[in-house]
């Protein structure tokens, strides 16, 4: 199916045609000061941090993961149901900082905001892209390529998303994390989660929530989105949890591209001072 057929346009950006139905209700969301935000773009660690999160938030108790990923950690553009939940409510959100309905800004709820290499976003993207029957199928990769790198995917530019949330006005309440460091120590990085949500955990239960958030575990457990049926996302085509590493573009872009994506970073990024680790 094309773009139009598949997305509807809001704020300049291409967003999934059935979120129409639940628009309405996220520009109008009401937040509570205990809510907790994941804010990623797409193939950057939502669903690692959908099994991290509530794991902390549960003092490493399990019994939190029953529920699929998707209920367990609902996305704010597109669940229509959060008043029922008991809090402290955890959700993910794909919009940029700008876009984030009014209440966002009064009530400054905690966001966990994760970013991931965007030529390792583009390599997961162009493989989620040849499975998922909701998203455009890629066709040549270097036409893909410029889709992605012109903001013309779901939720639009890895750039301006970036670049939006690392911008947030209101620092206090937001703690940035990349892929790469949840992948480079990964209970450093649960341990840096859990103090900023102001959880205190013993170090036993930080190394139980790591062990189990490894990718290799994740892999095999029922509560993430190798539970989607095959007509939705054929797995067989590329599973959800991929690779799961760091550097995969390097399998995946030629050296053409990969200089190209590099001269479109340097010239969209110049004015961030933010350090990187994939600096
Ligand atoms: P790859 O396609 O590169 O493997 P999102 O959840 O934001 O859509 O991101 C999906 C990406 O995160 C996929 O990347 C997936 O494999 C990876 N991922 C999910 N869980 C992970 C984990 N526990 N460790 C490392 N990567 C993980």
């Amino acid at each position: 199916m094309t773009e139009a057929e598949l997305y509807t346009v809001y704020k300049g950006i291409y967003l999934l045609k059935g979120f129409l139905q639940t628009l309405k209700y996220f520009e109008e969301f009401s937040f509570r000061p205990d809510d907790i935000i994941i804010s990623t773009f797409p193939k950057s660690g939502t669903t690692w941090s959908q099994e991290i999160v509530p794991l902390i938030v549960n003092g490493g108790d399990p019994t939190c993961l029953q529920s699929p990923n998707w209920d367990r950690v609902p996305w704010l553009e597109d669940y229509p149901n959060f008043e029922e939940r008991p809090s402290p409510r955890i959700i993910a959100t794909h919009m940029q900082y700008n876009m984030m309905p009014p209440s966002f800004f009064k009530v400054k709820p905690r966001v966990i905001n994760v970013m991931r290499n965007p030529k390792d976003v583009f390599t997961s993207t162009i493989h989620y892209h040849a499975k998922a029957s909701y998203h455009v199928s890629p066709g040549p990769q270097n036409e893909f390529l410029h889709k992605f790198l012109d903001g013309k995917v779901a939720y639009g530019s890895w750039f301006d998303h970036v670049k939006s949330w690392l911008n947030a006005e209101d620092k206090e309440h937001m703690m940035h994390i990349s892929y790469e460091e949840m992948i480079m120590d990964l209970k450093d990085s649960v341990s840096r989660i859990a103090q900023f949500l102001e959880i205190p955990l013993d170090d036993e239960v930080i190394e139980k929530i790591a062990d189990r958030c490894l990718f290799k575990n994740m892999k095999t457990n029922s509560s993430n989105f190798s539970l989607v049926p095959l007509e939705i996302d054929d797995m067989s085509k590329s599973e959800f949890m991929r690779k799961g590493i760091a550097g995969d573009w390097k399998n995946q872009l030629t050296v053409a591209e990969a200089e190209y994506f590099d001269a479109v970073y340097k010239d969209q990024m110049n004015d961030v001072k933010y350090k990187f680790v994939w600096h």
